[in-house]
């Protein structure tokens, strides 16, 4: 493919032309790159099987990681799935539009290229004019995994999904930052208890409210078989090497603070992610506050692009801080552990 248009779009008001146009790459089989509010996602018809192998060509994505279909109206949902589970409803109506994704049995009309070649489909309704209007103005569901190569961080602005796709897909619509940072909650309810897949935007305790008990698969514990198939794989990966520190907060500056000064000295390029309450304690040292310990959406937000800020700096080493499992922290912690493929230690 040649040229990536990129149309600077109102994520607001999104400017009805601009949409039309998005919307007639999609229906000619084309690939846009659009705003959500968790992060930028590549998106294809979801009922053409060849727009599904052109996402994953463009992305470097394993064939048997299923897409995530989104639809711009509850209504829109028994036209793709096969019954719908009461819970289903109750949390749709709540939550969506959301960083929620739920798992249902797919009818026909998704092909198998969409999911992987699994009779389930994972389907959301994102809380983004841009996103919800260029579905409608396309008629059809929207395939959208995160705008990366597959293995990067994942992208929570345009110039982060330009650096990754650009020339490889038709159309990027910039629409500004995405306000959550971290993609959906990825939930099954087809079990005895609801199951969360991949922690993400939505939390457990507000599932929790509506649902009582919610389990997380323990296959998302460090060697174990997730069940989720994206969720075996390196993931929101820097191009440097990435160590977390866990354990009380001054035991963990005062690690990084030693293992910054040997990495240091032994010549390597060392990035610190503190937070809010803690930056000022790495002093004449790279270091960028993630965001504030008691406002977790500054943390989540900011968190792929200063993963993206210490790759384009260059830097060989990232240092970072871990911060409380509670609400948006549990998705934080996920991406953070895995980022670092799972180097982990405690202070
Ligand atoms: O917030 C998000 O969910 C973003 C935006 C663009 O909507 N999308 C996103 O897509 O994160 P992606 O492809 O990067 O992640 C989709 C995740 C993968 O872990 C995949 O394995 C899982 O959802 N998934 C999709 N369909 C599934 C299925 N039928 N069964 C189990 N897991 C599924
Ligand atoms: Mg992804």
């Amino acid at each position: 493919m040649g040229k990536t248009r990129i149309i600077t779009i109102n994520a607001q008001n999104p400017e009805g032309e601009k949409i039309r146009e998005a919307a007639e790459i999609i229906k000619r089989g084309g690939l846009v790159a659009f705003p959500t509010e968790t992060v930028y996602g590549l998106g294809g018809n979801a009922l053409d099987e060849h727009a599904a192998e052109r996402i994953y060509s463009a992305k470097g994505r394993p064939q048997d990681n299923p897409l995530i279909v989104h639809i711009q109206s509850i209504d829109d949902l028994e036209n793709i799935v096969e019954g719908i589970p009461k819970e289903a409803e109750r949390l749709m109506k709540v939550f969506w539009p959301g960083p929620l994704t739920i798992l249902f049995r797919k009818k026909p009309v998704i092909p198998a290229g969409t999911t992987a070649g699994l009779d389930t489909v994972a389907v959301r309704m994102p809380a983004h004019r841009v996103a919800l209007e260029l579905i409608k103005a396309a008629g059809v569901p929207i395939a959208a995994p995160s705008a990366n190569i597959s293995g990067k961080p994942s992208p929570t602005c345009a110039e982060d999904v330009y650096e990754d796709l650009y020339g490889k897909i038709d159309m990027i619509l910039d629409g500004g930052t995405c306000p959550v940072g971290v993609e959906s909650t990825v939930l099954d309810l087809s079990g005895p208890a609801p199951l969360i897949l991949r922690p993400g935007g939505l939390t457990k305790e507000e599932l929790e409210n509506i649902l009582g008990h919610v389990e997380i698969d323990p296959g998302l514990m460090p060697g174990e078989k997730p069940r989720s198939p994206g969720q075996k794989y390196r993931h929101y990966a820097p191009r440097a090497r990435m160590t977390v520190v866990e354990g009380p907060l001054e035991l963990q500056v005062g690690k990084i603070v030693e293992l910054a000064k040997s990495l240091e000295k032994s010549g390597k390029k060392v990035g610190i992610m503190a937070t809010a309450q803690t930056r000022h304690l790495y002093p004449h040292m790279t270091v960028f506050s993630v965001g504030d310990r008691n406002a977790p959406l500054t943390i989540s937000s900011n968190l792929f692009s200063i993963l993206r800020k210490f790759d384009r700096m260059g830097v060989d080493e990232i240092l970072a801080e871990s911060i409380s499992k509670d609400g948006l922290g549990l998705a934080v912690m996920n991406r953070l552990n895995k980022a670092a493929g799972y180097n982990i230690i405690k202070a």
